[in-house]
């Protein structure tokens, strides 16, 4: 087996996103992209001869293929060691296990996370490092400068390693251990959760349905739903990953999860609802005819965490990213411990969490987790959530009205606009920047707007400023719009509209969010102009 030095052009292309970098599959399979891209990350980690690397992927198509470039570019670049999922898979918060179980000195980890997969659809990867976590933006950015400049990549020459049996192999000088995807992250959740609760729960007749969305998820819930938590087989549901997801798009939310959706919606639903989708990092929350907003559920899971056992002393903090309501911040309030607001992405909570700072976190795109890893964790939420059933014994949807009792409703919702033509989707945002003097105090139908701004965060722990990301119209009632392009899509711009006001009156609580919101989207549309510039009269997505 030798080693292989191969010349190559840089892409101009590989800049990572929110969340690693992500193209389509058919620009992933273009000659030397993967190999160009996982070169640049070996040159800018800096990892000593002979460290450990973790490895593994959600199982969308073009994965297996991967994942054999990957360890044979490791064998070549130094690594001693690789840890493989079985069979190239592994869920994003599993990843993160592992990582931080067995110390290694990071991992790649394979994924589009929500996006389609198959033949036609996304593919993507991401580095994350020695915590578990996606890198950070300094991280990302080198990485990026390489991608520019890298003129050769080192692969070994070698055939295929099998995957599909645990067990050591080895590849020139390199082992390959092949891992058992779910024991460690199952084992974890038993020592957070009350598990003999939760089993004890679904003993006495409470039914759940979980739907793994044909996704990665599949073996992990079977194992802990089923096998650990004594549910019948068939609470969980497209239990079985597929490369293509069976065609579905494996987002978690009342559109892509609709099967779910009429379940719980349906005559004689079960009392809980929950999915998770691709790479297992997201999770959405259903009661009998309710949906608990991941902004919501983020606050409630707060305000409740002492009932689970791995939080029982208390959290330190919560964090939350800057289009996520502000429904947490009331929590922490009413805790007395602090509450972060950071930018999207999964990657600015890493600091916050390793210096103690916080315990929690939470987007409102499906992503609630905490400390336990360094990524947004699905089942983890759910299981949560499972256990504050098991103790309180109420409704999904009392729990839900009790808090906003007790704390108000930040009323929400996002908007998103897929597939714009990119030049007039960014021709909206360099509107809506050029309006700001003109918006400052202006009155528009019943409401006063503040002020407007360009969010930015300089981070407490390391002082990097991150600009740009997000503009925000805050009303004098304490309402306000963001806007945002989207920093995972593969396919012209996604523009997302976040909607949130504050309602302290309970007797308008039972109000359905749009109807609530129809003011604010109405000022939303048009104070950007949107309909016009990008010729859409309605969101692609509701959420
Ligand atoms: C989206 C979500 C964001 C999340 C990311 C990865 O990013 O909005 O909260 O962290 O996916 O799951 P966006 O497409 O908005 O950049
Ligand atoms: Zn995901």
């Amino acid at each position: 087996m030798s080693i292989r030095t191969v010349p190559t052009q840089p892409f101009t292309d590989q800049k990572p996103g929110t969340s690693g970098l992500r193209k389509k599959v058919t620009v992933f399979q273009g000659p030397h992209y993967l190999e160009n891209f996982v070169q640049s990350i070996f040159d800018s980690i800096a990892a000593p001869q002979g460290a450990t690397l973790a490895l593994g992927g959600d199982g969308r198509y073009y994965n297996r293929e991967a994942i054999q470039v990957i360890l044979k570019m490791a064998a070549a670049n130094g690594f001693g060691k690789v840890l493989v999922g079985r069979g190239g898979i592994l869920s994003t918060p599993a990843a993160s296990c592992v990582i931080r179980k067995y110390q290694t000195f990071g991992g790649i980890i394979l994924s589009a996370s929500h996006n389609p997969g198959g033949p036609d659809g996304d593919f993507g990867i991401k580095f994350n490092s020695s915590n578990g976590g996606p890198a950070t933006e300094t991280v990302t950015e080198a990485i990026f400068a390489r991608s520019k400049a890298v003129s050769e990549y080192r692969i070994l020459d070698a055939p295929d390693v099998a995957l599909d049996a645990l067990g050591e192999t080895t590849l020139g000088v390199m082992r390959v251990q092949v891992i058992d995807p779910v024991r460690d992250y199952a084992d974890l959740m038993e020592s957070l959760f009350d598990f003999a609760a939760i089993r004890n729960l679904l003993a006495g007749g409470f039914r759940l349905k979980f739907d793994a969305m044909h996704a990665v998820t599949g073996p992990y819930a079977r194992e802990i739903f089923i096998n650990r938590l004594g549910a019948p087989a068939g609470d969980v549901i497209k239990a079985v990953p597929l490369p293509d997801f069976g065609g579905g798009h494996p987002d978690p939310n009342l559109t892509y999860a609709h099967d779910l959706v009429e379940v719980l919606y349906g005559d004689n639903a079960p009392d809980f609802g929950a999915a998770s989708d691709g790479d297992g990092d997201r999770n959405m929350i259903l009661g009998r005819k309710f949906f608990v907003t991941p902004s919501d559920s983020l606050a409630v899971i707060a305000a409740n965490a002492t009932l689970a056992p791995g939080y029982k002393k208390g959290i330190a903090g919560i964090a939350r990213s800057m289009p996520t309501s502000a429904a947490a911040d009331r929590v922490a309030q009413a805790l007395n411990i602090p509450c972060f607001e950071t930018p999207t992405g999964w990657k600015f909570f890493g600091n916050l969490m390793d210096a103690g700072k916080v315990t929690l976190c939470g987007e409102e795109s499906f992503g609630t987790g905490s400390d336990h890893v360094r990524e947004k964790d699905g089942l983890w939420a759910v299981l949560f959530w499972l256990n504050i059933l098991a103790v309180r014994r109420q409704p999904v949807e009392n729990i839900v009205r009790e808090h906003w009792a007790k704390y108000g409703r930040n009323v929400y919702s996002r908007h998103d606009y897929e597939g714009l033509p990119t030049e007039a989707a960014q021709g909206v945002m360099r509107h809506l920047k050029s309006c700001f003097d003109d918006l400052a105090g202006a009155r528009i139908e019943k409401y006063t707007v503040k002020c407007c701004d360009d969010f930015s965060y300089t981070d407490p722990v390391d002082g990097s400023v991150s600009k740009g990301q997000g503009i925000r119209i805050f009303f004098t009632d304490g309402s306000r719009i963001v806007f945002r392009l989207s920093g995972t899509g593969t396919e012209g711009a996604t523009l997302r509209i976040y909607l949130e006001a504050y309602e302290a009156d309970s007797s308008r609580h039972h109000l359905d969010a749009q109807v609530a919101l129809a003011d604010l989207i109405r000022i939303a549309l048009q104070v950007s102009e949107l309909e016009l510039r990008v010729m859409r009269d309605k969101p692609t997505v509701i959420t």
